[in-house]
């Protein structure tokens, strides 16, 4: 009888963790690039505002790389991963 409320976290958090799965790239390693790189022009409140830019995680890779041509790095396709997957996993949440 105890057997379906014991189900239930495991039906909750297998969605959420197969989602998390589909993006490629490091958000903690995202982040490290992030903080190094990315605030000098913008802080955060560019992803939290109402009227923000990017609708897509297209969008977001797209921004990503004409953001980081204006860096003083360059951004290989690993370390961009990593970027997108920080930013979407903290601000877009994009699926
Ligand atoms: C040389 C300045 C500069 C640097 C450095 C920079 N950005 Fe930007 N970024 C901008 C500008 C300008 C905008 C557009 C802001 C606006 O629309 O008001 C922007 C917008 C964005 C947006 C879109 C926000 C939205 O509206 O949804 C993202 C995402 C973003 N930047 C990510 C990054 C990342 C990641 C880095 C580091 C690799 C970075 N930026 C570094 C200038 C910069």
């Amino acid at each position: 009888m105890l057997k379906p409320i014991v189900l239930l976290p495991v039906l909750f958090t297998l969605p959420l963790s197969a989602m998390a799965a589909t993006l490629p790239g490091d958000a903690a390693n995202g982040k490290k690039l992030y903080d190094a790189n990315c605030t000098s022009c913008h802080n955060d409140s560019v992803y939290k505002r109402q009227d923000r830019q990017i609708k897509s995680l297209e969008g977001l890779k797209e921004q990503i790389g004409s953001c980081g041509h204006m860096t003083n790095i360059t951004l290989a396709k690993p370390q961009v991963n990593d970027l997108v997957k920080y930013l979407n996993d903290t601000y877009y949440k994009f699926k």
